[in-house]
């Protein structure tokens, strides 16, 4: 074993590549059965399952702006129009597709806010890339508000398995999907759902349970997201428990808080989800809070499932990455970043640079 395999483990990780019923994971058939049984763990003790609820989706465009970026490309405003039997919501977001390139490859964003600011959303068009910009709080208010706003009202909150936000934006990504996947104007073959931080754990849900999106990318996304809980430094699972983010999760993922040794899955089972399609990560050097290395450690712990899948998972498997320096080659792709917690642009570059790479 090399220094890093030892420190894995040392984590004492849950097995990722045996069935609950013990079989070994060999065959990507096997990985198909067992990446079920995932979904169902991750549903079940961390974030909570979706509504049961049959939904409509529908999308309206409300003005559309024909010469954005300086007429470099055209932006929707648009409304999400969700329906089911007994609610009704909608959620605004905009679609940006760059001339001249049709179809575009897309980026899905779940975003901090409604606009994506003029300098990035311009590198993204530049680069030849459509975006669907969508702000978390529009689609369920992040405070501690009971799920009583936005799309939290389509499920009954129970304390134990019921969707907590973060599956809620997640799931919401997916019915943006659905209304945006079939546009002439869009490559349903290059899709990517992206989201830093909290969102950046919002997009993992959304890329675990929807094959669809081709690329997942979780940018310094920390616990509750790539990082392993395990030997975690800074927020642990009773940091999150806290009135800002308890309801992010599913009541039973707080059973775990003391007994860490007893959390039936760690950070590996939700980025192995994403195994047979890509998965991007991005850490910051300096985000102790999030814990760089315990990100790396889970897409290296992630990698066997990939490599069941045919892939080779995370590249860089011998030693830990200095800031600045990436992996690109593998379908786990990872950015080292110097610095603090932020979504930088040089996150960007490096997401354009693996797209690019692997024509995803
Ligand atoms: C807090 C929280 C993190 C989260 C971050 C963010 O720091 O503790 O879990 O990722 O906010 O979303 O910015």
């Amino acid at each position: 074993m090399n220094p890093l395999e030892q420190e894995l483990h040392q984590r004492n990780l849950p097995e990722l590549m045996r069935q609950n019923s013990k079989e070994p994971v060999e065959t990507p058939a096997q990985w198909e059965r067992r990446r079920q049984e995932i979904g169902e763990i991750l549903s079940r003790e961390f974030a909570g399952f979706p509504t049961r609820l049959a939904c409509r989706s529908q999308k309206e465009v409300v003005r559309i702006d024909r010469d954005s970026y300086g007429g470099k490309a055209e932006t929707q405003y648009c409304e999400l129009k969700i329906r089911s039997d007994f609610s009704s919501a909608s959620v605004p977001f905009t679609l940006t597709l760059p001339k001249g390139s049709s179809p575009a490859p897309i980026f899905f964003y779940l975003a901090f806010t409604p606009e994506i600011a003029d300098g990035i959303g311009e590198e993204v068009i530049d680069h030849g890339y459509a975006i669907a910009n969508v702000c978390y709080q529009d689609i369920a208010a992040d405070y501690f508000d009971g799920h009583m706003t936005g799309l939290g009202r389509f499920c009954t909150r129970n304390p134990y398995d019921s969707w907590g936000k973060l599956r809620i934006w997640a799931w919401c990504m997916s019915r943006i999907a659905d209304v945006l996947l079939d546009d002439p104007g869009i490559d349903q073959k290059k899709t990517a759902v992206m989201g830093h931080s909290r969102l950046g754990k919002a997009a993992l849900l959304a890329g675990a349970f929807d094959t669809r999106f081709g690329l997942t990318v979780s940018c310094q996304s920390g616990a509750g997201g790539a990082a392993l809980l395990r030997g975690k430094t800074g927020e642990q699972i009773e940091n999150l428990y806290g009135k800002g983010s308890r309801l992010w999760f599913a009541g039973n993922f707080f059973q775990y808080r003391e007994d860490l040794e007893k959390l039936p899955f760690d950070s590996h089972f939700l980025l192995a989800m994403m195994a047979g399609r890509h998965l991007y990560v991005t850490s910051a050097s300096r985000d102790d809070w999030a814990d760089p290395r315990s990100e790396f450690l889970g897409c290296l712990a992630a990698s066997p499932a990939f490599e069941c899948m045919g892939s080779m998972g995370l590249e860089q498997k011998g030693r830990y990455l200095q800031p600045g320096e990436f992996s690109h080659k593998g379908d786990i792709g990872y950015f080292l970043r110097e610095g603090t917690h932020y979504l930088s642009r040089d996150d960007w570059k490096h997401v354009f640079a693996y797209r690019k790479q692997h024509q995803i």
